[in-house]
């Protein structure tokens, strides 16, 4: 209610806040966390909380009339289509040279992604959060993140026998005869449900081409790890449809302002409560935006330089190959990927063997590359139109698409195959206008100190992925989640 305090207010409720969430509430603090998007936690007319990839609906877009899908093109034809303006759960949100996606709810990214759970290798590890002590991520924090996030992996001999995977059998002899790397990847899906949905018994989510837009079953959201442990402690409170717009110091605690939304995305109400401490936790994008516009409005003018700096794409840059008669990729696609092709360090990218689960045979390899990108971008505040934009380039890409061709002009060569055509555009090749991934804005031990916290503000912190300046080498949330763990550790030792 407008008015009122609290002792900790967590803003946004994916993997950094989540984590803080649970771990203060533990440490006996009071936690009220405000998320923008919805609770997705009561189902449509259709019985079903989420909509699938395949029928997208008013549940699908954060605040769109038409559809904007990553693959927007099959076969030559944009498949694109009206909805009505709602809060839906996945948000293509469009800056000058790019278009981040990125969750909308409670459980931020966990609800609307693929699951992939990549501890990054070892040796990578200085090049992903140099100020950060490997030994003690290795041995205490990714560990103790797998175990929260419920990180689990494919049965080899399942994944050898079940039609749902054929795609990325291909992927694997594929990859193999080129003489790549061929590796199962993590994922929080529960791997005894996905067997049953394939022998038949229990409803279908990931075989029903459920991911982008939600799953309704087998998928550990944050809703059921995180979130599930933090609300059973009785002292955290979440306030979906409310979006922050204002952190402001007064007489040591802080006003945070906060728009109430209606599900078209109206403002019904402003509410102003004061916090002892405030945890930035909207996703890079969101906490960059943030403090951008809070420092460059002098609301919180001590903030450094650093704001809004260091963000990276994670190199992400997809394609699709077009595959031989004799190498169907199979009809009945799961929507979860299991695996990838690492050639990191010979060559900058990672592929994930992705999905196409389209429901009929498209004879087509689609693979998501995480690469090494340089380039990094900076958030900066717009006085004129009111706004913060990001200032990547669209020709940044390229030395995404020069890394991922590394693995797949040689595979390509190697099967005589070609890229699909057809996924982009017309006669377009590389998924280069987008992001899955976006990291960076307040990168750790530079904007913050090496915990996250914003010191010129006592009692103000990031948890979130903007800490990670831009590149992580695998797919991101386990090491968003495990940084959150050693930090919220060391705030809770230090600074309660
Ligand atoms: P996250 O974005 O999760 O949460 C931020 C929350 O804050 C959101 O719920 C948002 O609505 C809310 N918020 C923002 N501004 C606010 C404000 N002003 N007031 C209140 N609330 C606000 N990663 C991976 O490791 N493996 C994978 O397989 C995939 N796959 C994948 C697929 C797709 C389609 C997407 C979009 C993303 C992925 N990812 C992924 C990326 C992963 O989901 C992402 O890195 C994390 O969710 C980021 O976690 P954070 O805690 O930083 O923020």
């Amino acid at each position: 209610a407008s008015g009122a305090h609290v002792p900790a207010l967590v803003i946004g409720t994916g993997y950094g806040g989540s984590v803080a969430a649970l771990r203060l509430a533990q440490a006996g603090v009071d936690v009220h966390m405000i998320e923008m998007g919805m609770a997705w936690d009561t189902p449509g007319s259709d019985g079903k909380i989420f909509c699938n990839t395949r029928e997208p609906d008013y549940r699908s877009y954060w605040l769109r009339t038409r559809t904007k899908a990553p693959l927007n093109y099959f076969l030559g034809l944009p498949i694109d289509r009206d909805i009505p303006r709602h809060t839906g759960i996945l948000d293509a949100e469009e800056f000058g040279g790019i278009t981040v996606y990125q969750g909308r709810g409670v459980g931020g990214g966990s609800l609307v992604n693929g699951g992939m759970a990549v501890t990054p290798k070892r040796e990578n590890f200085g090049a992903v959060l140099p100020s950060v002590d490997a030994d003690e991520m290795y041995d205490v924090y990714y560990p103790r993140a797998n175990a929260g996030l419920g990180v689990g992996t494919v049965d080899p001999a399942w994944f050898d026998s079940t039609a749902c995977y054929q795609y990325s059998r291909v992927g694997r002899k594929h990859a193999q005869r080129s003489g790549f790397p061929f590796v199962f990847v993590p994922d929080v899906y529960d791997w005894d449900y996905m067997e049953q949905e394939a022998a038949g018994t229990v409803p279908r989510s990931a075989l029903a081409g459920e991911i982008l837009y939600g799953n309704n079953h087998g998928k550990k959201s944050l809703q059921q790890t995180y979130l599930a442990r933090a609300r059973a402690t009785g002292r955290v409170t979440v306030s979906p449809l409310h979006r922050v717009t204002s952190v402001a110091p007064a007489a040591g605690r802080y006003t945070v302002v906060i728009d109430q939304l209606n599900t078209t995305g109206d403002t019904t109400a402003v509410k102003t409560v004061t916090a002892d401490r405030v945890f930035f936790a909207a996703g890079s994008v969101g906490t960059s935006k943030l403090l951008v516009r809070l420092k460059a409005t002098g609301v919180l003018p001590g903030l450094n330089g650093e704001i809004g700096r260091g963000w990276g794409d994670n190199g992400n840059v997809m394609c699709g190959r077009a595959n031989h008669l004799w190498d169907p990729t199979g009809a009945l696609q799961s929507a979860i990927p299991c695996s990838g092709i690492d050639n990191w360090a010979a060559g900058g990218a990672f592929a994930e063997v992705a999905p196409l689960p389209t429901g009929i045979e498209t004879f087509a390899s689609f693979y998501l590359s995480i690469t090494r990108n340089p380039h990094r971008a900076e958030f900066s505040w717009n006085a004129a139109a009111g706004r913060v934009d990001l200032n990547w380039q669209a020709s940044w890409k390229r030395p995404s698409i020069d890394m991922a061709r590394t693995i797949f002009d040689r595979i390509n060569s190697r099967e005589g195959t070609i890229y699909r055509t057809d996924l982009f555009g017309v006669y377009k090749i590389w998924g280069d206008h987008l992001t899955y991934h976006p990291l960076g804005g307040a990168v750790l031990n530079r904007a913050t100190d090496n915990y996250g916290r914003l010191t010129a503000y006592p009692g103000l912190y990031v948890v979130d992925g903007a800490l990670i300046p831009g590149n992580t080498t695998v797919n991101p949330f386990v090491t968003i989640t495990a940084l959150a763990e050693r930090n919220i550790e060391r705030i809770i030792a230090t600074d309660l």
